[in-house]
């Protein structure tokens, strides 16, 4: 690959990368996606290719000696861990005020996420992309998305019965009887798959507590839906554990693009060089707006505009814990794919994901990740002396997160005569405040790029993922994600090749 001349480069394997190499090679162009995970695809030496989320292990954290939970205490315990330094599968990146989590490896978050696909309501669709036109989203990419994603819902008369759903029929009761909108969330999860696993007649992933560093089974990440496809186009190329450093005109047109060779140790193995006629920078929100703040400060990427680096957001995601009373057993046995949430955003800003706790005892928590109104917008910069891009994000910045979560827990915790768990992310800590799963924006459709994803400044470089979303979805980002990304190439497709 060292020296070679590509029609298109693709940096990153996630949602806006693996829809772009998909359409672009059914289109007749060939493809080269870079990705700076592993291949995740070879099992470990038990057998499994992904560890389990109470055995944490070598191939769960991405170059740290230590785990970073998200979840970081039980009972006043810490429970983090010293691992060896691997270029594991799930990213704890940290910046000054907030540790953003993303999935590392071919299939990006998808490898990593609890797969909860969920359309935004539309009439929050103005808020979510106010540039794009609603009706043809909801029309034509939704759909699109949802049927190339592979997203299904939870069969409700076996939700009312199976034993591993009782921490979500609790939530139901308890956001109901405060007069809460309680919603199923379709998700990629197989529900007939985890059907035999609760039945004993399929190896067990959800029901076995896998999430968050991977699942063996049951879960249809981009490595089974649209990266499949589009390797069996036989135009789509992938280079796992390969860095792109930089991006920049090259002397006959296109680009030249930089790309680090690792070891699984994190360092440098060889540096490689290739050009392309177009780019796609698919490295997520975070990964996209450090090359690109890096590549304009730099002057390898002059033309980029002053709006590369902004708009960045959390989606608003702020966790916390309940503690139940003994008669509100929430069940040893826990599904580790959430199916349902508690819909308050309309009256108080929040959507709560009613999320499991799969630790296999009996703990009488309910535990919830909720999605918030929070109107605070970060910016990354290049710091030349460090050598790094930096985000300006303030912790304080999540005060409006908790406010509007408490919109719906305080008002449960009043009528259900409850309290709030103190022991989950420190010593008499409530809010999980310090991190985010779902980061949105750095370059922002419309400011950054053109109404399609076309960057100003240098044509024939694209983004196309989570950085293009000006930092809030409503819910859950990765079907909004997808189906922009679907929009936006088909434009290019019929407009640029
Ligand atoms: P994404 O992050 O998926 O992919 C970017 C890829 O680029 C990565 O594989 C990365 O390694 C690679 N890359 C970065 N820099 C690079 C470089 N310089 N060179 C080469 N490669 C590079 N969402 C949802 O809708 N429902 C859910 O249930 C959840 N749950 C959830 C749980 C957890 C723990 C996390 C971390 C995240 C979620 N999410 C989620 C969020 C969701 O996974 C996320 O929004 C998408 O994966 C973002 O898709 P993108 O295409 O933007 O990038």
């Amino acid at each position: 690959m060292d020296g070679a001349r590509v029609p298109v480069l693709v940096i990153g394997t996630g949602y806006g990368g693996s829809v772009a190499a998909l359409r672009l090679a059914e289109a007749g162009v060939d493809v080269h996606m870079i990705e700076m995970g592993m291949a995740w695809d070879t099992p470990g030496s038990d057998g499994k290719i992904f560890a389990n989320t109470t055995s944490p292990d070598v191939r769960s954290y991405w170059l740290r000696t230590k785990t970073k939970q998200p979840i970081s205490n039980f009972l006043g315990f810490p429970l983090d861990k010293n691992v060896p330094r691997h270029t594991g599968i799930l990213d704890a990146e940290e910046f000054g005020g907030i540790t953003v989590y993303q999935g590392r490896g071919v299939g990006g978050g998808s490898l990593v996420n609890g797969g909860m696909a969920v359309t935004p309501k539309r009439e929050n669709f103005s808020f979510v992309l106010p540039s794009v036109d609603a009706a043809e989203m909801y029309a034509t990419y939704y759909p699109r998305a949802n049927a190339g994603l592979g997203v299904n819902t939870i069969d409700p008369a076996w939700f009312e019965t199976a034993e591993c759903y009782q921490y979500a029929r609790v939530g139901r009761k308890h956001a109901q009887r405060s007069g809460f909108p309680f919603v199923f969330v379709p998700d990629v999860y197989d529900w007939d798959y985890m059907k035999r696993e609760a039945a004993g007649t399929a190896t067990k992933s959800a029901l076995a507590g896998e999430i968050l560093y991977g699942n063996n089974h049951g879960k249809k990440s981009l490595q089974q839906t649209y990266l499949a496809r589009a390797k069996a186009t036989g135009r789509v190329t992938i280079s796992p554990l390969h860095k792109v450093t930089s991006v920049t005109p090259a002397a006959g047109g296109g680009y030249t693009v930089t790309i680090d060779q690792i070891n699984t140790s994190g360092d440098t193995v060889t540096t490689k060089a290739m050009t392309a006629d177009k780019v796609f920078f698919a490295a997520g929100s975070v990964g996209t707006s450090k090359l690109l703040v890096k590549l304009r400060a730099t002057g390898a990427l002059p033309g980029l505009n002053g709006e590369v680096g902004k708009g960045w957001g959390d989606n608003g995601n702020v966790m916390c814990g309940r503690a139940n009373h003994l008669w509100d057993p929430t069940g040893a046995l826990q599904s580790a794919i959430p199916t349902a949430g508690i819909d308050n955003w309309a009256a108080g800003g929040a959507f709560a994901e009613v999320a499991p706790l799969p630790t296999g005892i009996e703990t009488y928590a309910s535990f919830y990740l909720s999605i918030t109104k929070n109107p605070n917008r970060a910016e990354f910069s290049w710091n030349a002396a460090a050598g790094r891009a930096e985000l300006n994000w303030q912790t304080a910045w999540k005060q409006p997160s908790i406010d509007a979560a408490k919109t719906i827990f305080d008002k449960i915790n009043a009528k259900e005569g409850t309290i709030y768990r103190t022991d989950l992310f420190g010593v008499y800590k409530i809010w999980g405040d310090h991190l985010t799963y779902h980061p949105l924006g750095g370059a922002v459709l419309g400011k950054a790029t053109d109404n399609y994803g076309r960057l100003h400044g240098h044509p024939g470089l694209y983004v196309i993922d989570g950085a293009l979303i000006p930092g809030n979805t409503t819910v859950n980002p990765f079907v909004t994600i997808t189906a922009l990304a679907e929009r936006n190439i088909e434009k290019i497709i019929s407009t640029d090749l």
